[in-house]
């Protein structure tokens, strides 16, 4: 059990919670994994698009409930296929929420559209709903919701404010694999959405991603945009006679090798065990740090079950990194994440502080905590006993 620690910081020079860094982030990779990838290493099929990629786009397609998954090598490329399988005129306009990575807006961007970012919620990161449709003009096209920290974007909502202006969505689920939204997995809520496999999700492919959906036209086009614009996919599978395959459009070299297939087959095969371990220690934080002063939770989105790829606190905003710097020292990696898009050098001219009030408070608050399935009991009760510590100094 965590109990209120006053001793001396690690940072004015006491001793640490913990002598060992508890890491912010960490893969699961079991035998099953590693035997699975040599496997495919032995079959010598180490290129793209091969047998064991297949199989992990079906059992994918299955656990989502989805009609096609198409496995990629990053969810960036899936943000940018998501936009080359549209032939929208060139500067029309995406929303895009300001709080992301920046592979969320290269999407729109490498395809010749101009994003318009939009504030997101305060107390979760999320677009805000409520703003939305002060963005939309006669040029907006799409709207690209992102799931933050695997929390699900308020799709109804959003849904809705598209069908009212005919618009298409994409929706960057990158961090939210396992999470639900009304009872369906995300990758269920829009015309695409996008997943990432990178070393720090829920379930890894090494890099790695996937687009989803449910719209047979725009899956063929995946299927060819993704293989340099050729129609190698039906080659391989369905005209194994022709003898050849054509360049039919444009595209690019989305493929992955099917090594990575390899352990996606693996690794989804334990995601629902990996999250199930992820909430049992979302659980026991939101118990041991509840009621700590200056402390808040992110705000869970209404009918939905989170995957809790992230935990997130909300902290005072004057004390945001000296408590970073003061839980590190004790031995808890905390960290932060996304600086607002407008904030970084790219995308400079696209808004001012003052433009995003809920995008500026949020990331003025927001520290992460380690969560990940191999964090033991006890380094779960060691990051909360230095929370605690850090917070009865503060
Ligand atoms: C919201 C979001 N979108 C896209 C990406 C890019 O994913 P990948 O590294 O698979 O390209 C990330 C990466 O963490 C992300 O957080």
């Amino acid at each position: 059990m965590t109990t209120v620690q006053t001793s001396e910081l690690a940072i004015n020079g006491g001793q640490p919670v913990s002598k060992e860094p508890i890491l912010i982030h960490k893969p699961s990779i079991n035998e099953a994994d590693i035997q699975a990838v040599a496997e495919a290493m032995r079959s010598t099929f180490v290129s793209g698009d091969g047998p064991a990629c297949r199989e992990f786009e079906k059992r994918l397609a299955e656990y989502l409930g989805v009609k096609y998954a198409l496995f990629l090598n990053s969810c960036t490329t899936a943000l940018d296929l998501a936009f080359m399988i549209k032939d929208f005129p060139a500067g029309s306009e995406v929303i895009v929420p300001n709080f992301t990575y920046t592979s969320t807006a290269l999407g729109p961007i490498l395809n010749n559209l101009k994003i318009v970012l939009a504030d997101v919620r305060p107390d979760n990161g999320n677009l805000d709903v409520e703003k939305l449709e002060s963005y939309i003009t006669p040029k907006t096209v799409a709207i690209l919701p992102v799931d933050y920290a695997g929390n699900p974007a308020e799709m109804d909502e959003i849904n809705a404010i598209a069908r009212k202006y005919g618009l298409y969505i994409v929706q960057d689920s990158a961090q939210s694999i396992g999470s639900k939204y009304k009872g369906f997995y995300t990758g269920n809520q829009a015309h695409v959405s996008t997943f990432s496999f990178h070393g720090t999700k829920n379930m890894t492919t090494g890099e790695g991603g996937a687009i989803v959906t449910n719209d047979d036209h725009l899956a063929d086009l995946i299927k060819v945009m993704r293989e340099k614009g050729t129609d190698k996919y039906s080659f391989l599978t369905d005209n194994v006679t022709r003898g050849y395959y054509e360049y039919v459009n444009k595209g690019n070299s989305y493929v992955q090798s099917n090594l990575n297939g390899a352990l996606g087959v693996t690794q989804i095969a334990r995601l629902e065990e990996m999250n199930a371990v992820r909430r049992e220690i979302a659980a026991f934080y939101l118990k041991a740090l509840s009621g700590l002063p200056g402390l808040d939770f992110l705000q869970i989105t209404e009918g939905a079950e989170h995957n809790w790829h992230l935990f997130g606190l909300l902290v005072p905003a004057d004390k945001k990194y000296w408590i970073m710097d003061a839980l590190r020292a004790e031995g808890v990696m905390a960290n932060v994440h996304y600086t607002p898009l407008h904030r970084n050098k790219y995308y400079k001219d696209l808004g001012t502080d003052a433009d995003f009030p809920g995008s500026m408070e949020f990331f003025n608050r927001l520290l992460r905590i380690p969560i990940y399935p191999t964090l033991t009991v006890e380094e779960r009760e060691k990051v909360a006993e230095g929370v605690i510590k850090v917070f009865s100094n503060l």
